[in-house]
């Protein structure tokens, strides 16, 4: 995305230099307006979840210090710089009462998440969700336009592979206590699999676009539904499903030989399910 003509950037998640972003470039995009928001509503109510999660696994002092002052520090962190991204480029928006109204509806939706029924395989689901985020930003890197943009993205996308390896090591650390089958591995990530296709970002999205196109009746979601439609069809050109079906199966710990036989028709069954490539 970067062109030879622009500074090197090196900042990171800390200090963005929001006076630095191109407004001009992507002021206009709609499907950025809306990603950015989504993802900012989504990563700040992590909080809602983390003390739950990380109380199940106070067995380990030292995993729960890592989910208290690194993961959970982190995940709120890129809610917080997406929330000011978007109300630099877009302060038309009314972010805060539109996020008021998702936390509403979204604290309903996840009173008492549930947690699997062992810790491996909680840990096992806990890379499925990295898996979502660190495929989901590195698309959004490649989607954005802008510099600053696809930069903070490529930062999200690299805290979220990191979190992602922290998970995978606990989930071995948990299977060496606890030996836990494949299979039961194999449905854990099926669950959460199946889970995340829709209802956290329908959500989001949903209070963004209330908020944005001022609705006040709730009841017809179908112009909402195709504009939801028309993101998808344009993000999924940019999803990385190779890297999101490597990072799906690692946890089942296949011989290579057989993890390399199923990959591929895997992103295909992948490809069809997100809607199908032509
Ligand atoms: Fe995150
Ligand atoms: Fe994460």
């Amino acid at each position: 995305m970067h062109n030879s003509t622009q500074p090197v950037m090196q900042w990171d998640l800390n200090q963005v230099p929001y006076h630095d972003i191109d407004i001009q470039a992507v002021h206009s995009r709609e499907d950025l307006f809306y990603l950015v928001a989504g993802a900012s509503f989504i990563e700040i109510a992590a909080d809602l979840y983390t003390d739950n999660l990380i109380q199940y696994f106070n067995d380990q002092p030292e995993i729960m210090a890592w989910l208290e002052e690194h993961w959970k520090f982190e995940e709120t962190r890129h809610g917080y710089v997406l929330r000011d991204y978007s109300k630099h480029v877009w302060p038309d928006f009314d972010w805060d009462r539109a996020y008021q109204a998702f936390f509403n509806d979204y604290s309903l939706q996840c009173t008492q998440d549930a947690l699997e029924p062992t810790r491996c395989l909680e840990m096992a689901a806990r890379c499925v969700v990295e898996t979502g985020t660190a495929t989901f930003y590195q698309a959004l890197s490649e989607l954005a336009n802008e510099p600053v943009l696809a930069r903070m993205a490529g930062l999200i996308r690299a805290d979220e592979i990191n979190h992602y390896k922290h998970f995978y090591q606990y989930f071995r650390l948990y299977r060496e206590m606890d030996p836990t089958g494949r299979i039961k591995v194999f449905r854990a990530i099926g669950r959460r699999v199946l889970e995340a296709r829709n209802s956290d970002a329908e959500t989001a999205l949903w209070h963004v676009y209330r908020v944005h196109r001022n609705i006040t009746n709730d009841s017809d979601k179908s112009e909402f539904r195709e504009m939801c439609a028309r993101f998808r069809q344009q993000f999924r050109q940019y999803y990385p499903l190779g890297m999101a079906t490597k990072m799906l199966l690692r946890p089942l710990d296949l011989p290579k030989a057989v993890t390399r036989v199923v990959e591929g028709p895997l992103v295909k069954m992948a490809e069809r399910v997100m809607g199908g490539k032509q």
